[in-house]
């Protein structure tokens, strides 16, 4: 292995630290002094105006290499916490360095803050104990399950509002809008609030448990406050934010907005864009961190078995950046949604953990007697998973859960 380490090792509690993956015809040392340089005090040539000082207060320095793994300490004092915020961190360790041209491919692995800088983020309001708590499942934890209406837009109000409420009967914990639906003509945000609260508090009346609504109100930054606001008086239990296309200040805005005391469900769509390339773009465990520091109580990180591209080693990274210690933050609900059925239960809950929402749209509303069976389907699947039975025996005396398993089939977890 080549490396290097410095002489000195940065002071963890005055350097945000990161983790690059490089490919460079350079060595990995002078591409990483490269991305120091660009991202802190330099730029291609030396400039006259650089002083000593400024050097010696601002620069970030390589601090170690492993193969084409680099690690940069950056001074907190390059950063601007104060105004600047999440979107200043982001411009500074996940830049202009994606563009170098020295640099074939890069990606940005991991980003750790000093306590310092943590503690200016309040972080989530109410986390993965506070979310149990309102749901019921505090004492006896399980996966909470989720759904997401299907079709993802097309349907109005009042049939949102049915689906919710057929969802909610059959067992569901959450029911969510889809990260497209926002406030088009056909679904507008307040009249969808209003039927579908309505049609969870029915539900409440004849089952006694809470369901959670994500609004989704990603939306322009001048809208989005206004909207959640108002939601969260008309009865809006929970908001859902689309974080990488409205932006982590969005998120932040919503999380300490006085009047928005309701959790916050955040979705990444667009994340793949940087994500999935496994050589260059942004590893989705500085997003979560980021997220976690913001203020979402629960975010979208990926599943162990479904319809979307995973990786699950780096889908346990991501869930152990939400839930390990981080300061005084609280944790975050990752949540596994896409492409998920019944059958599917048991591979993602062996390999996330209990700490989870298994999301599923497709997996509920196709089930062949509707959305009421798909839903109790799922909640079927958790419950076996939660007593040790394998689905295929537990479906022997759930109807509802059998013939999801027709329908679908079933995946032995690995
Ligand atoms: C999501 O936003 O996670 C998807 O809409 C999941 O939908 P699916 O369960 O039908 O794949
Ligand atoms: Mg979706």
């Amino acid at each position: 292995m080549k490396g290097f380490v410095a002489k000195e090792a940065p002071d963890p509690d005055s350097n945000v630290l990161a983790e690059y993956l490089i490919e460079s015809s350079l060595s990995t040392i002078e591409a990483a002094a490269r991305i120091a340089a660009e991202e802190s005090i330099g730029t291609w040539t030396e400039v006259t105006t650089t002083t000593e000082r400024i050097k010696k207060r601002l620069g970030a320095k390589v601090f170690k290499v492993e193969d084409n793994r680099a690690f940069i300490a950056f001074p907190v004092e390059l950063f601007d916490f104060d105004t600047g915020g999440l979107p200043n961190v982001l411009s500074i360790v996940a830049g202009n360095l994606f563009g170098l041209s020295a640099l074939k491919a890069v990606r940005l692995l991991d980003v750790t803050f000093p306590p310092s800088v943590l503690e200016r983020f309040k972080g989530p309001r109410f986390g993965i104990k506070g979310v149990r708590k309102i749901v019921g499942t505090l004492k006896n934890p399980r996966p909470h399950v989720g759904t997401i209406v299907k079709p993802k837009v097309g349907l109005n109000p009042k049939q949102m509002a049915k689906v919710a409420y057929e969802a909610a009967v059959g067992g569901v914990d959450l029911v969510k809008d889809d990260e497209t639906l926002a406030n088009q003509s056909f679904c507008p945000i307040f009249d969808r609030l209003s039927t579908v609260m309505d049609a969870l508090d029915r539900a409440k009346e004849e089952t006694g448990r809470v369901v959670f609504y994500a609004l989704n109100v990603t939306s322009e930054f001048d809208s989005i406050l206004k909207i959640a606001e108002e939601a969260v008086e008309r009865g809006a239990n929970m908001i859902m934010i689309d974080v990488l296309t409205t932006g982590l200040s969005a998120l932040k805005a919503l999380a300490r907005d006085p009047s928005i005391k309701v959790p916050l469900h955040v979705h990444r769509a667009m994340h793949g864009a940087f994500t999935r390339v496994k050589k260059h773009g942004i590893h989705m465990k500085v997003i979560a961190k980021l997220v976690r520091m913001a203020g979402g109580d629960q975010l979208h990180t990926g599943i162990a078995a479904g319809k979307m591209e995973h990786e699950i080693s780096d889908v346990l990274r991501v869930n152990d950046a939400l839930k390990a210690k981080m300061g005084e933050l609280k944790s975050v609900m990752p949540v596994a949604s896409g492409g998920i059925h019944p059958g599917l239960v048991p591979a993602n809950i062996k390999k996330l953990g209990i700490d989870l929402v298994i999301n599923a749209g497709g997996g509920i509303h196709g089930h062949p007697r509707g959305t009421r069976a798909g839903a109790a389907a799922m909640r079927q699947a958790v419950d076996a998973v939660m007593k040790d039975l394998s689905l295929k025996e537990y479906a022997k005396t759930h109807e509802e859960l059998r013939l999801a398993l027709e329908k679908w089939g079933y995946e032995e977890p690995r």
